[in-house]
């Protein structure tokens, strides 16, 4: 825990704000800032079946699973990582892309742990997962709408066909079908999304080398749809790159193959990019791409922490002759990325998920959400800072920035988010089944966290949401006025028994079906924390 310098370096309040970028510097009052306290009572840890907010928020259920976008498509399930992009000056017209990470074949197709699951179903949960794209307005209530078939609005789904950006071909293919596992993700200077493959061998499972067998051993996906469609799996676990616009997508070979929680890009003066992405299972690394050409994802360099060195380690296969030795080429490097990163010296990691680059200090937050074979369920946030500030340097120094813990108020990060005042929203992510169990004592459901970084609250932690039974809260975006908080509900009652045996109704209540749904969040507790520079 590095609290007490953290707070230390937030009262150089001044020296911080010198160092932000252009929407920070629109403080009004200096005195009113250092005067700032949080104007809402921490929430206290809670087990109920509802979106629960500290006082002086509120919110509004924006679109739910299944609900219509247009003629022919709806809203995907399980929705995750959330973006807006603005289509005017006032930003209160825009697009929306949505995650949805996995289905819930008991939800999404009505297969039953005793039923065999058919091609039939498959093909019905195939439209439930990917991305959506949906334009939404802002209306004279200040409340969000969606647009219903505008032509904006479209699915991605895991029948998408989606080229590789890359000179090689992927398993004999240069194109893939489909993004599953769309996790979180990140945005580029250029207004696209980049949506994250997370657990991608769910679908249709792994190839594992670890036998010793040439071209590997297939082994099952979670969901099995490899028993019925021969997609190779080597065309997922990518991040992709996708135009809100037009829907065009592409999937980026060069940040090489794993379960990506995220992608976090910087770009350089030069105009070279900087991607950060994490591998999110127990003991895998975190990545770094390094552009050699401006705009490029292809060309450049891919890197892995090594934290005991504090080094960036090359992932280049012809320089680095232990990669030269094992694998026959570049691209079988990049597929093949948890081998080649161990090879290389990658630390291993408990869990990296979302990861944010400060905007007071650039320093790089990694969420490492937790690692319970080695005894840790409560996680961290880790600090990387990289030599001299520059985002290509091979050399950082990293700490843990907050612990997860009861004292701290929060467990198992998730999400991060930066709003337009710098404050640091977190979301937790205690997996469904344990929670409230012996391990979790002290907290709640999974919740929404805020670290001021202002006045006298600052570095302090306080719980602004709590979620729906078996929710997890993802997908933290933040409107560019900071008016709202757009905030994915996931997999509200997701461990229920059966149909007949409901956890959780959220949204509609009563005895309804649970929905994951994206909620839009504003009122004057937002507003007073988003704004405090600029009112
Ligand atoms: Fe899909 Fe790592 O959370
Ligand atoms: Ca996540
Ligand atoms: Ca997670």
């Amino acid at each position: 825990m590095k609290r007490r310098s953290f707070i230390e370096f937030l009262g150089g309040g001044v020296l911080a704000y010198g160092l932000a970028p252009g929407f920070i510097l629109g403080c009004k009052s200096p005195e009113k800032v250092k005067e700032f306290a949080v104007p809402f009572a921490n929430m206290e840890p809670i087990i109920k079946d509802d979106l629960l907010l500290a006082d002086g928020f509120n919110y509004d259920v924006l679109i739910s699973w299944g609900d219509k976008i247009n003629a022919d498509e709806e809203f995907g399930f399980n929705n995750d990582f959330t973006a807006f992009i603005p289509l005017n000056k006032a930003a209160d017209d825009g697009l929306l892309w949505v995650n949805h990470e996995y289905h819930h074949p008991m939800f999404t197709s009505g297969q039953t742990a005793d039923a065999p699951i058919t091609l039939e179903q498959i093909e019905k949960d195939m439209l439930t997962v990917g991305g959506s794209i949906i334009r939404i307005k802002k209306n004279k209530e200040g409340k969000w709408n969606l647009i219903p078939n505008d032509k904006y609005n479209r699915r991605l789904t895991a029948k998408t066909e989606i080229p590789f950006n890359w000179p090689e071909e992927i398993m004999g293919s240069k194109t893939a079908i489909g993004t599953m596992s769309n996790c979180s993700g990140g945005v580029t200077p250029w207004g696209t999304i980049l949506t994250c493959e997370e657990n991608y061998d769910m679908y249709y499972g792994e190839r594992d080398f670890s036998t010793g067998v040439p071209e590997g051993v297939k082994t099952p996906g979670y969901y099995g749809w490899e028993r019925f469609i021969d997609y190779p799996t080597e065309h997922y676990g990518w991040v992709v790159e996708v135009d809100p616009k037009t829907g065009k997508a592409q999937k980026h070979v060069g940040l090489g193959r794993c379960a990506h929680e995220c992608a976090t890009m910087k770009e350089l003066s030069d105009g070279r990019l900087v991607v950060y992405t994490g591998d999110d299972a127990n003991d895998e690394c975190f990545y770094k791409f390094v552009g050699s050409k401006p705009k490029s994802l292809t060309e450049g360099t891919l890197y892995v922490a090594n934290l005991e060195k504090g080094k960036w380690e090359s992932l280049d296969w012809e320089s680095q002759a232990v990669l030269n030795e094992k694998f026959k080429s570049q691209t079988e490097v990049l597929i093949r990325l948890r081998e080649a990163s161990k090879l290389v010296g990658g630390s291993l990691l408990d869990r990296p998920e979302d990861i944010e680059i400060d905007p007071f200090d650039g320093s790089v937050l990694v969420s490492l959400t937790n690692n319970k074979p080695k005894g840790n369920y409560m996680g961290s946030i880790l600090k990387l800072v990289e030599k001299d500030g520059k985002h290509d340097a091979l050399e950082f120094t990293a700490e843990t920035y907050y612990a997860g813990g009861v004292e701290t108020g929060f467990c198992c990060p998730d999400n991060m988010a930066f709003d337009p005042a710098g404050n640091l929203w977190i979301t937790s992510d205690i997996s469904g089944s344990e929670i409230g169990t012996e391990n979790y004592a002290g907290f709640g459901n999974n919740g929404l966290y805020v670290i001021p970084r202002h006045g006298k609250d600052a570095g302090k932690v306080f719980q602004v949401a709590s979620a729906p039974i078996d929710a997890e809260l993802t997908g933290p975006y933040f409107s560019p006025d900071g008016k709202t908080l757009f905030l994915s509900v996931q997999h509200p009652g997701e461990n229920s028994p059966s149909m007949d045996e409901l956890t959780s109704h959220w949204p509609e209540g009563g005895t309804s079906v649970p929905k994951p749904s994206v909620v839009c969040i504003s009122g004057p507790s937002l507003e007073a924390l988003t704004g405090i520079l600029t009112s």
